[in-house]
């Protein structure tokens, strides 16, 4: 299993964004995730395309290697942004099916711009959609908390989901990443992992400490265990 860790530079300090995400890909990030809230969907309000736009050039390892952007949309509705995103550089984009009047349609947008598709799902909602769209997407996300603020704590019944999602993507026979979102620290990203998550987004853990590389490097030594 290759597992990823996505720092979401929702926890950042916003005044010095770029030189944080070179921080944070230096310290090993595999991704970096973007939390898009648009104060409507969710209540609080974060950065939109521009933002991705400016952060590009930032999102490269020292050795000259793109990191991915895994953009995450809490945005209502999402087309318009979705496609403003794939323009400003995002490598991933992933929205939630209740967000958009049309998810199948939403999907295909995205990939027509040449950009991987994620749906996530909030932690009362749940994965039937998969079951008409699964073939058509690269990444299934699974929040751990309620979406709009980082430094929450993990919901449990999360693991079950993550569990069931994992279960879907065997049986579609397609490489599919399995994201969770929320509350992941040091001490339990390995219940996650065991739990069948490949791909884990961390805010507050990473950015909340003084030195980001300890933070990763023991996330991967808790993988690794
Ligand atoms: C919440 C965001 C998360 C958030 C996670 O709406 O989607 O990505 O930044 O933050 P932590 O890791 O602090 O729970
Ligand atoms: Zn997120």
């Amino acid at each position: 299993m290759t597992y990823r860790i996505a720092p979401s530079i929702l926890s950042a300090d916003f005044a010095r964004l770029g030189q944080e995400v070179q921080s944070v890909i230096a310290a090993g990030a595999d991704w970096i995730h973007f939390d898009v809230m648009d104060n409507h969907y969710v209540p609080n309000l974060t950065f939109g395309p521009m933002v991705c736009q400016a952060l590009k050039p930032h999102a490269i390892t020292g050795a000259g290697q793109a990191v991915p952007i895994d953009v995450h949309l809490m945005v209502q509705p999402v087309d318009a942004l979705a496609a403003a995103f794939a323009q400003a550089g995002a490598d991933l984009i992933s929205f939630h099916p209740d967000a958009s009047g049309h998810v199948h349609r939403s999907i295909q947008a995205i990939k027509a711009q040449g950009v991987q598709a994620g749906l996530v799902f909030n932690p009362a909602q749940p994965l039937d959609v998969l079951d008409w769209v699964i073939e058509d997407i690269d990444l299934i996300l699974i929040m751990s908390v309620n979406p709009g603020f980082g430094g929450q704590g993990f919901i449990d019944s999360a693991l079950r989901k993550v569990e069931a999602a994992r279960q879907r993507i065997r049986a579609s026979g397609k490489d599919i990443r399995l994201e969770v979102d929320g509350g992941i620290k040091v001490d339990n990203i390995r219940r996650v992992a065991d739990a069948g998550a490949d791909t884990f987004v961390a805010g507050s853990a990473i950015f909340g400490k003084p030195d980001y590389k300890a933070v990763v490097d023991q996330m991967r030594a808790a993988l690794a265990a």
